[in-house]
Parts: structure tokens; C-alpha cells; sequence
């Protein structure tokens, strides 16, 4: 079997990514990167890994090259609010590291996810159930590179046959890495600060709505997708995905059945990320996710919640 490339392995989806490829497919077969290094040395057990700037495309090419990569996920990206705070950086890594990978997978017949998000609609999106396919004007430099990628990988498809996948994410909720810069990632921090104090300072504010997904299932979304008969797919690249649908207040109130003394509070909302959020559907469809590849969540709000908890306290990060 040609072996699977993972870029930015270290991050929020490939921390979790990683383990769940090689235990599917072995610890041979997944080549992790990044572009920061590991702190550590890798377990024996763990499979290969190797410093991956993404925008230096001769050096994903030489990677693909020496490893037999035949499947690449492309995780390597900045996400929303930090991109909106760097926006060149955001579009050399996201857009430049994306062509690389495109064109690697081009020279040597690999298949492709390239994971998209919610941050690809925009204000003039209908924002109650915002369809598959929609209006996409986004008003961040995170979701043009999010609607060009998309698109850029259709191209791929169509003009050189790629087999080129993937989901527009929601939030997603994790308890291994930490997000790094999004808008949703409050829903993660949320959960560490009511473990250890009881006590949470939201920067969005208590209504603001988004769809929102438990890792488990994303990385479960991921791969069957990559797995999904071809024939299949006709919306490949960027399939709405969404597992549950909740404001600060509502994940709170949940926060509260297992800490009941847990307080929110949103005396420091910071509007950068609060209009980015704004600028969102409230909730997204994904009918087409469902029928043409058997998309279909395991973690609703309460569950998440009753497993965030769990894995926050055993972790020693509670009370
Ligand atoms: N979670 C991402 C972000 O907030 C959305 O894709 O940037």
C-alpha cells in the first residue's frame, strides 16, 4: 500500500488524525509532518515523521517522492482569526501550501482532503440551514482561501483528475491539541476553564450561534469520505458537515448539569472575533453529506459534553 502524507500533523485535527490512520492502516503507512518540530522523540510505535514547510513545494514533492505517498491530508493551515491578523501569511500558507500539495498529488497520482469550513460562506449566505450548494462570498481572507481551495481542488478533479475530497468543518471540539486561532475555539477553552475554575470569560458573545462537531466524529467524517465509492460523490470537495448547533449560553446551561456553580461571563467580547463569527451561517445543511456517502454523527451536545468533561478531568486540567 502507498503510504499516507499528513500535513500539519501537530495541529488541532491532526493530533488526533495521526493515531486514528495509523491504527486503521498501520503505523508504516502515515508519514506525519509539520512545520514545527516534535518536542520529543517519536514512540517506536508511531510511524514516520518528517519537517514539512508547506509553501517550499520542490520539498513536498521530495517528500512524496521518497515516501510512496498515495493519499495526502492536507491539514496544514491558518485558521480564522489569526488569519484575519496576518492575512499575507494566511494566504501563502493556505492557498501556497494547498497548490503544492495539488500539484504533488497531480505528479504522483495521489488522492487529496483538503479540509474547508463554515469560514467559506459569508454574510450574504442564507444563514438559517445554509444550503450545499449557495451563495459564498465570505468577507475574511480565511474564507477566500477557504472558497478558492474548494475550488481549486474542483479544478484539479475535473482538468488532471485528482481525487481530490473534502468537508466544510464546523467548530471542532478536542481535548488533545489545542485549536489555534479560530472563532469557534471557545468551545474548547470553555471547557478546560470550567474544569479548573469553575469559571469562564466567553470572547463571543451569550447568543451567537454555530454549528459545532466533537473530534471523534470529524476524524470518523474524514476518513470515510476518503473511503466513499467515487461514484458517489457528486458535491467531492466540500460537503457541509455539522453534528451540533448551539450558542455560549446553550453550551453553558449543558456545562452547568455536570459543574452547577460553572459561570459564564461576556464582559470581554472581542469583536474581531465576534463579527468573523457574525459573518457565518447560524447553521449550515448537510443533507448531501448524508445521503451520498452515509455522513452521520455519533456525539450530540450532551454527549461531547459528558465526554469533554471526562477527558478535561483526567487529564488533571479539574477541580
Ligand atoms: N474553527 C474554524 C475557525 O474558527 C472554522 O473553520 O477558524
Amino acid at each position: 500500500m502507498r503510504k499516507i502524507l499528513v500535513t500539519g500533523a501537530l495541529g488541532q485535527i491532526g493530533a488526533e488524525l495521526v493515531p486514528a490512520l495509523s491504527a486503521r492502516y498501520g503505523a508504516d503507512a502515515v508519514v506525519a509532518s509539520d512545520l514545527r518540530m516534535l518536542a520529543r522523540a517519536p514512540d517506536v510505535e508511531a510511524g514516520a515523521f518528517e519537517h514539512l514547510d508547506c509553501t517550499d513545494i520542490p520539498a513536498i514533492h521530495n517528500l512524496v517522492q521518497r515516501h510512496d505517498i498515495g493519499a495526502i491530508y492536507h491539514l496544514a493551515s491558518l485558521l480564522s482569526a489569526v488569519a484575519e491578523e496576518k492575512p499575507q501569511a494566511a494566504w501563502n500558507l493556505n492557498m501556497g501550501g494547498l497548490y503544492g500539495v495539488l500539484e504533488s498529488a497531480r505528479e504522483h497520482h495521489c488522492q487529496v482532503f483538503a479540509p474547508s469550513s463554515i469560514g467559506a460562506f459569508g454574510p450574504s449566505t442564507p444563514p438559517d440551514l445554509a444550503p450545499q450548494v449557495t451563495t459564498q462570498r465570505p468577507n475574511t481572507i480565511y474564507g477566500v482561501t477557504k472558497v478558492a481551495g474548494e475550488l481549486l481542488c474542483d479544478y484539479y478533479h475535473s482538468r488532471f483528475g485528482v481525487d481530490t475530497r473534502g468537508l466544510r468543518l464546523p467548530g471542532l471540539i478536542s481535548h488533545i491539541a489545542p485549536p489555534g486561532g479560530g472563532t469557534t475555539d471557545y468551545a474548547v477553552e470553555i471547557f478546560h476553564q470550567a474544569a479548573r475554575y469553575r469559571h469562564y470569560s466567553c470572547f463571543l458573545e451569550a447568543d451567537t450561534r454555530l454549528d459545532m462537531m466533537y473530534m471523534p466524529d470529524a476524524i470518523a467524517g474524514m476518513i470515510e469520505l476518503m473511503e466513499a465509492d467515487p461514484n458517489r460523490l457528486i458535491d467531492r470537495n466540500a460537503f457541509n458537515v455539522t453534528a451540533m448547533n448551539f450558542t455560549p449560553d446553550e453550551l453553558a446551561a449543558e456545562i452547568r448539569t455536570h459543574i452547577p456553580d460553572f459561570v459564564i461571563e461576556y464582559d470581554d467580547v472581542d469583536p474581531a472575533r465576534q463579527a468573523i463569527a457574525l459573518s457565518w451561517p447560524r447553521r449550515i445543511d448537510d443533507t448531501a453529506a448524508r445521503e451520498q456517502w452515509g455522513w452521520s454523527p455519533k456525539f450530540d451536545l450532551a454527549h461531547m459534553t459528558r465526554d469533554m468533561l471526562d477527558k478535561v478531568r483526567a487529564r488533571g486540567h479539574g477541580a
